[in-house]
């Protein structure tokens, strides 16, 4: 009995050792507790600043930002730069608003980003909450003003062994997510939304990164859903659900002569719902270097116009000059696309007459014309390949 009273005492004493040791040493660094107020309306930018300070300095194993649940934080443009100490991971639990675009800070800083991650090793960003960078006011002032730059919503430069997993983001100013100067990466679970009309609210925008996965997410925007450009490659993408916006490109690659190097991009098991344009490629003439070993497999396509689509005349603007150079596209996969297309151009294939396309391939396609009495076409120029297995036939395309 008296050996059973004492192992009870010393069980006790251990566990108030334990929970004191937990306290001391926990590895969550609460915004809260460094003054953040998240009433949406005070200024929690010092805050969040400070506490970042201490998760990027702690030599703990994977300190956490913690960004708490039920408030909303407003923050200013923002930078966490590293890099950090150990592994550090962002807990954005709470919601979080970007100061308004009337803001001075924002002329004041000339940033053309709200929230920056900046050579961050092993950054594990987990969320519920979701980023408003409050938009409108952004495509509404910037809409008759040269010269205004909207700002992206949350950028990461130069990141290595990263994850974003179940962050939402509502009406950025200009992309959501922008990834530059990355390698290994998971992006998962992640819904992005803007209007249909909203300018330039790219989902993600890839660049000069390799080893990145995005999937299982939930993309509607005013532009591209994903966006890959300049010198990107193993680059996964399955399980999007893209629309409205402008599918999932690649490109635009080689602008003003831009030399490029994109290749090993697997778009799988994806969706275009509602979109303008679909599965893409574009480059604009007088680019020079490759884009190569890319494939779109197992897509459902719903009233989207240009499901399929390679152009190198790609010309936003007004008239662009032809040019005697052009970004090399080759070994390229469209299989099993499937569903309805909202006018009758199914597949467009518009190679430049001096870089042909080749290589591209074509197989198991099935796309109905939603315009009644109307079927579904391709069209081709300067395009080499063979397609099978389609409901219309890719004649057009050179052997
Ligand atoms: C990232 O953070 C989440 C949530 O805190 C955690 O469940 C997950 O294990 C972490 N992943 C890594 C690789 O540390
Ligand atoms: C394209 O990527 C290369 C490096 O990979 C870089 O030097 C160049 O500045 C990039 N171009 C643009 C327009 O971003
Ligand atoms: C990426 O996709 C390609 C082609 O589908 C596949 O061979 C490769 O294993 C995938 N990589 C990852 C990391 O999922
Ligand atoms: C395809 O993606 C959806 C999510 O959009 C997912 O639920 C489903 O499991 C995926 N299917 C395969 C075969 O990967
Ligand atoms: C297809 O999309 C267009 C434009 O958004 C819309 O007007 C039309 O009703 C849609 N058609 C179907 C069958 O969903
Ligand atoms: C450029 O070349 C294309 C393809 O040959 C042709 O259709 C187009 O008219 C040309 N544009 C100009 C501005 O010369």
């Amino acid at each position: 009995m008296i050996c059973a009273s004492i192992s009870m005492d010393l069980l006790s004493i251990l566990s108030i050792l334990l929970s004191l040791a937990t306290l001391a040493y926990s590895q969550n660094f609460d915004v809260t507790k460094y003054g953040a107020i998240g009433d949406a309306k005070s200024d929690d930018s010092k805050a969040f600043i400070k506490a970042w300070k201490d998760v990027c300095g702690s030599t703990l194993k994977n300190p956490s930002l913690l960004i708490p649940e039920g408030k909303t934080y407003l923050l200013n443009p923002t930078r966490f730069e590293g890099p950090c100490k150990s592994d550090v991971a962002v807990q954005i639990i709470g919601n979080i608003i970007a100061a308004s675009n009337t803001a001075p800070v924002w002329k004041e800083t000339q940033s053309k980003v709200w929230i920056t991650f900046s050579k961050v090793k092993g950054l594990n960003i987990s969320a519920k909450g979701k980023l408003d960078a409050r938009g409108a006011d952004w495509w509404k002032a910037c809409s008759n003003m040269q010269g205004c730059i909207r700002p992206t919503t949350l950028a990461s430069h130069g990141c290595s062994s990263f994850r974003v997993r179940g962050l939402t983001s509502v009406n950025s100013a200009r992309n959501h997510i922008s990834i530059s100067g990355c390698n290994h990466g998971t992006l998962s679970s992640i819904t992005f939304t803007a209007p249909d009309e909203s300018p330039n609210t790219d989902g993600f925008n890839i660049a000069t990164s390799n080893n990145i996965e995005i999937l299982d997410s939930n993309i509607g925007t005013g532009d591209d859903c994903i966006a890959i450009n300049n010198d990107s490659s193993y680059i996964n993408i399955t399980g999007v659900r893209c629309g409205p916006g402008h599918g999932i490109s690649v490109g635009s690659l080689g602008k003003n002569g831009e030399e490029t190097r994109v290749e090993e991009i697997h778009v799988k098991n994806c969706s275009f719902i509602g979109t303008d344009n679909g599965a893409r490629i574009k480059t604009w003439q007088g680019g020079k270097g490759y884009a190569r070993k890319i494939s779109f497999e197992d897509i459902e396509v719903r009233n989207s116009s240009n499901p399929i689509i390679i152009d190198q005349y790609y010309c936003p603007h007004s008239v662009c000059k032809n040019q005697t150079s052009a970004v090399w596209i080759s070994d390229v996969t469209f299989r099993g696309i499937r569903g309805t297309i909202r006018k009758e151009k199914a597949i467009k294939l518009h190679c430049s007459e001096k870089v042909a396309c080749t290589n591209i391939l074509v197989e198991d396609i099935k796309l109905d014309s939603l315009v009644s009495n109307k079927k579904a076409y391709s069209s081709c120029t300067n395009a080499y390949g063979r397609s099978s297995r389609s409901t219309h036939p890719v004649e057009c395309l050179l052997k």
